[in-house]
């Protein structure tokens, strides 16, 4: 494996690949299984397994925990080595952003929704660095998380209005046993707020067992179960159809997303099924 920090030299190197498929897996780092299962579907699937590791400042609020996302590169690296990456690319905030950029990437519409309006200005810090992660690696597929369905519809969103050459590549969501979606911020919660957040998923796979087909009552039990849970505090309670992320007035005949977020003490966390 090459780990590589510039821009232009992952270029260089990856230009002798260009008649073989790239498969490309976005991070932010602080590995878990989440990341590994994308980076083992691409190593499947792909000729060449291109990482990256870039907290990018962009898609942070000034509140929000950019300084302190949990970061350990020397760690990231054994795993990305250990599961056949062939390049790790973990550009420096000046690498990507030597200056102030004036470009931003903005998908309208599906942004304003679910978690991009409790986080204003998130879409389109991650459209803007996608867009440049794109144009750096040219990849010919793209491997994302449905823990993060919005983004996945942004991103698909993205590719399709701008003709980006690349396949996005959904892939399902990982969970601990008992149901938490694995996530780098859960390293923020307590041991007791660590408990509280398998209400998420207990709360979505009771939907999913015995889905109403009004969303109220959907959002009326999802919120019972979850403000039952003394730390939990709401950030939002949605059902809506997916990808397009409209409003409904019924789940059926049509895919829709359950989304929840919720917060744990100071944490921030996100969850959701798809019913089909
Ligand atoms: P990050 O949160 O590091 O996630 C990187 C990728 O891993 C995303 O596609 C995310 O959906 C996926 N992922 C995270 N947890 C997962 C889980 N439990 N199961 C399956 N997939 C999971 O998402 C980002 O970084 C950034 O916004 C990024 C796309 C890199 C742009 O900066």
């Amino acid at each position: 494996m090459k780990h590589i920090k510039q821009i232009n030299q992952l270029r260089v190197e990856l230009k002798q690949f260009a008649s073989q498929t790239i498969g490309f897996v976005p991070t932010m780092g602080y590995l878990h299984l989440g990341h590994l299962e994308l980076i083992k579907r691409a190593r499947e699937e792909c000729d060449i397994v291109v990482l990256s590791i870039f907290v990018n400042p962009l898609q942070f609020g000034p509140n929000e925990d950019f300084s302190r996302y949990p970061r350990d590169i020397e760690r990231d690296e054994q795993l990305a080595k250990e599961a056949g990456v062939d390049f790790l690319f973990s550009p420096s905030v000046e690498e990507m952003y030597p200056e102030k950029p004036l470009t931003h990437i903005e998908v309208d519409e599906i942004t304003s929704k679910l978690c991009g309006s409790s986080r204003p200005g998130h879409f389109s810090g991650v459209a803007t660095v996608v867009t440049k992660l794109f144009h750096i690696v040219s990849p010919d597929r793209a491997y994302f998380g449905l823990k993060d369905a919005q983004q996945v519809a942004v991103v698909e969103q993205l590719v399709k209005d701008l003709s980006f050459p690349v396949e996005i590549v959904p892939c399902d969501i990982v969970r601990e046993e008992d149901g938490l979606a694995l996530s780098s911020r859960n390293v923020y919660l307590s041991s007791d707020a660590r408990k509280q957040a398998t209400v998420l998923y207990r709360a979505l796979k009771e939907i999913q067992a015995n889905p109403p087909s009004d969303p109220e009552s959907i959002r009326s039990i999802l919120h019972e179960r979850i403000s039952a849970t003394p730390l939990a505090r709401i950030d939002y309670i949605d059902v809506l159809s997916y990808p397009g992320l409209q409003a409904v007035t019924t789940i059926e005949n049509q895919t829709v997303i359950v989304a929840v977020a919720v917060y744990f003490d100071q944490t921030r966390l996100i969850d959701n099924i798809l019913l089909r």
